[in-house]
């Protein structure tokens, strides 16, 4: 097991076939001197890559304070891991006022997730990382946590960039291969944990780790860092609710088993064939139009979290929103997840009528990539009467707003 290492100055450039990066790139993707193709060719799910001040300037999106806050809200998910006397105990929030311990106290962490839905910085912070695509990226989660604090040496089935954001944190990491778990604990924790390399990360570092990495990161002092996940469907995720959703969808048409003329039973609790077989055949023979299985991966990929309600402006704001939205522009709600593929656009779980129009679509595909439009753009935009049907009913739901981004 290495010696946690001292900060950037006593790192070799090249550790294990890990490397290690220090001077910021001009492009805004926080991956140091490596350009974001260098990256995808090398280490995206493939090997780990410590930056160092991979965001020099990094401000973190709130303070502990701010955080604790986010954490005693209904509608935010936290969890709270503690290792008092070497006991480890999870809870999960909203916790109240004084649920969370003082930071003076040693080992405990607050895991907060999707601060990005509450905070402009925190999804700021988010869209620095959208070289890789909306549909693959999921939430910033922050940690805060007090001396020594840490949720153990565990495996995530999901890339991660972990950004130093405040204080330090020093973490360790092991190849994948050790995947069993210690019994009897309310957290997955790790039974062995050999790690390779062992880094000390300062504000403003990063370390990326591919799936089924293990890791372990420990405060040393107060700190707070940010996680950035990304969504991998598993097969079974989603088809189980695909078939959710197509079992409500095929309700409409709905065939029942019938025996008329059927023999008398002379063994009772026998399956009849015949009902079997209907069975049988209906399951065997079901099979989803291609159409219908493209809108549901729309839809799926733009659910919001079950924790998302959005804020439907007030009367007031939605009369002059045509006005204000030509002269100001537009902007993305900073929870609405709006992607698309070839013709066809999907909203917060909604697949949107087509738009048939060449130009309006492509007004469309701009506010998704770059989830704004200026006045021009927007002035164009609902000038189309479809589009501009759209673009009203959005706004009058809270999922878009009038105005440019920050304001
Ligand atoms: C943490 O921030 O404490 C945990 C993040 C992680 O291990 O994925
Ligand atoms: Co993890």
């Amino acid at each position: 097991m290495n010696q946690p290492s001292s900060p950037a100055a006593s790192l070799p450039a090249t550790r294990r076939g890990k490397r290690v990066f220090r001077s910021p790139r001009a492009d805004g993707a926080p991956l140091g001197g490596l350009s974001v193709d260098e990256f995808l060719r090398d280490h995206w799910q493939r090997k780990p890559l410590l930056v160092r001040a991979a965001l020099p300037d990094l401000q973190p999106p709130c303070d502990a304070a701010a955080l604790i806050e986010l954490a005693g809200q209904d509608d935010v998910q936290s969890r709270l891991v503690t290792a008092f006397r070497g006991r480890w105990q999870l809870d999960h929030g909203p916790f109240e006022a004084g649920g969370v311990p003082p930071l003076s106290h040693r080992r405990w962490t607050l895991l907060v997730q999707g601060v990005n839905l509450h905070l402009d910085a925190a999804e700021a912070l988010l869209s620095r990382f959208r070289f890789i695509p909306d549909a693959r990226l999921d939430d910033l989660m922050i940690s805060l946590a007090s001396d020594q604090g840490g949720v153990g040496p565990h495996v995530d089935s999901y890339d991660v960039f972990l950004v130093q954001l405040w204080g330090r944190r020093r973490w360790r990491i092991a190849p994948p291969g050790n995947d069993q778990l210690r019994t009897g604990l309310p957290l997955k924790i790790l039974e062995r944990f050999n790690p390779t390399d062992d880094w000390v990360l300062e504000p403003g570092d990063m370390l990326y780790l591919p799936p089924g990495w293990a890791h372990d990161g420990t405060a040393l002092g107060p700190c707070m860092t940010g996680s950035i996940g990304f969504r991998a469907p598993s097969r079974h995720e989603f088809l189980r609710e695909f078939l959710t959703d197509a079992a409500e969808s095929i309700q409409g048409r709905d065939p029942r088993f019938a025996d008329p003329g059927r023999a008398r039973v002379r063994h009772p609790a026998a399956i009849p064939e015949a009902l079997h077989d209907t069975l049988n055949d209906w399951a065997q023979s079901w099979r989803p139009s291609r159409a219908a299985v493209d809108d549901f991966i729309g839809r799926f990929l733009t659910e919001p979290p079950a924790t998302v309600f959005f804020d439907p402006p007030s009367a007031a704001v939605s009369k002059r929103f045509l006005a204000r939205a030509r002269r100001d522009g537009l902007r993305l709600d900073r929870r609405t997840r709006l992607l698309y593929r070839r013709a066809r656009v999907y909203i917060n779980g909604e697949a949107v009528p087509p738009v048939r129009d060449r130009a309006a679509r492509a007004l469309l595909r701009t506010l998704a990539d770059r989830r704004s439009l200026d006045g021009n753009e927007a002035t164009r935009a609902l000038a189309h009467p479809v589009l501009a049907q759209h673009l009203t009913d959005w706004a009058d739901a809270g999922w878009l707003h009038a105005g440019g981004i920050g304001q």
